[in-house]
């Protein structure tokens, strides 16, 4: 099966880079963006320069993070995360590069410099002007006193999660990390992504021309299943789960 095809591929690889996408922590709690109940079915997203130009548009940004809260403070890596951080552990995987925002690798077991974030990361926020952090806690509380989005103590500029949307620029450190691994890497997983959003979705491909294997595993079809070299099309928990060490 296409599982113990992976099995065999792990145990021949020297270096497994994983690349994740939302798919990887539904079974945690988390919807994705575009399966049926996804968040971009349920809601248009805001781009960069309606959060900056409009006051309006940073409101419904915190308030649809605030209504999020629950879910990400209750979400624990699911059997995709665990199977991953195994790897990690056994000296296999450098590090992991994600578009997800919800710091599940890290609370898997990954060292938090070893967690390439293409997408930025919802558990904190930043001056989208200096880049100061704030969490969110005080972040809500001004929401809260004032009725509306607050803005950086230092700079005045708005304070936004430390996320990148639609329009933003793309993290310079972690692209050229992302660049790096996907480079060096042997065997490339594709996990839980439709690998439509670029310039992610253009790591696959490139560590593909560099030379690596591409494992693309994903319940539906995405993009770029036909250059892969498999592709389980499975549930992620079902596919990764024997790979879950102790
Ligand atoms: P998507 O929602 O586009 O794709 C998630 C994929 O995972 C879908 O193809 C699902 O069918 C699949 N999936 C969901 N649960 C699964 C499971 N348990 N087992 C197997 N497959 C499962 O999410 P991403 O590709 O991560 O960026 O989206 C990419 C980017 O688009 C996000 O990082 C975000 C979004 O806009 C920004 O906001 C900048
Ligand atoms: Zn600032």
């Amino acid at each position: 099966s296409g599982v113990e095809q992976l099995g065999n591929m792990i145990a021949e690889a020297a270096c497994i880079v994983p690349f994740t996408g939302a798919g990887i922590s539904t079974e945690c709690g988390i919807p994705d963006f575009r399966s049926p109940g996804g968040l971009w079915t349920r809601n248009r997203p805001i781009a960069f320069d309606e959060f900056v130009s409009s006051a309006d548009a940073r409101a419904e940004a915190w308030r649809r993070r605030f209504a999020m809260e629950e879910t990400f403070a209750a979400a624990k890596p699911g059997r995709g995360h665990r199977a991953l951080a195994s790897l990690y552990k056994a000296g296999k995987t450098p590090a992991i590069i994600t578009q997800n925002i919800d710091n599940l690798h890290q609370a898997s077991g990954f060292r938090t410099d070893d967690v390439v974030e293409l997408h930025g990361n919802t558990t904190y926020a930043r001056c989208i002007g200096c880049g100061h952090a704030y969490d969110l806690p005080w972040v809500k509380a001004r929401f809260e006193e004032t009725g509306s989005a607050p803005d950086c103590s230092l700079c005045e500029e708005p304070v936004k999660t430390a996320t990148i949307s639609f329009g933003q620029a793309m993290p310079e450190d972690a692209m050229r990390r992302a660049t790096e691994l996907s480079q060096q890497c042997d065997l490339f997983l594709a996990i839980g992504s439709s690998l439509v959003v670029w310039p992610a979705a253009g790591f696959p491909l490139m560590a593909k021309n560099c030379g690596a294997k591409l494992v693309i595993i994903n319940n539906e079809p995405t993009e770029q299943d036909d250059v892969a070299d498999l592709v389980i099309r499975h549930d992620i928990g079902e596919a990764l789960g024997p790979f879950v060490g102790n």
